[in-house]
């Protein structure tokens, strides 16, 4: 795989960490990247440990320590820039960024959303699509834009709601979906196989007309399939 020279990725979260630690694996494997550090807005997310865990640097900016968004985004610019990251991925990274911030990072930062967007911006999206009746539940990855969970989507992965299925079953089997969709997704970017171009998504030079789905467009490692 032809790869971005020093690709070099900022994860940025909230909690957790599962999907950090599914694009470590993948980085520490055959992504062709490496992780220069993680971004937590909270001190107490499991994922700092993790991190530690995995020999990964990490910081915390902590949005209770700054007085508003304004001085906590500069703080969160100054810590992305400390790692000179070449791309930034939003792994549950729980808060809303501001316009300014978000065209800071233009073309070079994606968000990994449970939900089959558009459907479900924002919170709660499994128990949104269970209380719509909805045969099939996904996820979503995409460019961040000044638009809460509306930038374009460059990739989904999908799976059917069963009939026993609650909010927490689904989250956890989708989560397993997820851990693969971000690191395929984050290989396509890496070998510049994706572009952001006036607002809409190109591949390989071509415009997108839907986002690529995860086992028929695009494989685990992020190779496109001859169906794109
Ligand atoms: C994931 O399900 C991710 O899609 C979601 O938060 C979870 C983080 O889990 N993100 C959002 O809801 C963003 N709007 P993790 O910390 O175990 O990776």
């Amino acid at each position: 795989m032809t790869v971005t020279q020093d690709a070099r990725l900022v994860v940025l979260l909230s909690g957790r960490g599962t999907n950090y630690a599914a694009l470590q694996a993948a980085a520490n494997d055959w992504l062709g990247a490496r992780i220069a550090g993680i971004i937590s807005d909270r001190p107490t997310a499991p994922a700092l440990d993790l991190a530690h865990r995995h020999g990964t640097d990490s910081v915390c900016v902590d949005r209770g320590q700054h007085p508003d968004r304004t001085t906590f985004e500069a703080s969160l610019a100054a810590a992305i820039d400390g790692f000179e990251s070449s791309h930034i991925v939003l792994a549950g990274f729980m808060r809303v960024l501001s316009a300014d911030f978000v065209r800071r990072y233009h073309g070079k930062m994606i968000n990994i959303h449970p939900s089959l967007l558009p459907r479900y911006r924002g919170l709660h999206t499994h128990q949104r699509a269970l209380d719509a009746g909805d045969a099939e539940h996904g996820a979503s990855v995409h460019f961040v834009t000044p638009e809460l969970d509306g930038g374009p989507v460059i990739s989904q992965v999908r799976m059917p709601v069963l009939p026993r299925d609650d909010a927490a079953s689904l989250s956890e089997r989708l989560l397993a979906l997820e851990h693969r969709l971000l690191p395929s997704t984050m290989a396509l970017m890496l070998q510049s196989l994706v572009e952001l171009r006036d607002g809409e998504l190109y591949v390989e030079n071509k415009k997108l007309d839907h986002p690529l789905q995860l086992g028929s467009d695009l494989d685990d490692r992020g190779r496109l399939t001859e169906r794109v």
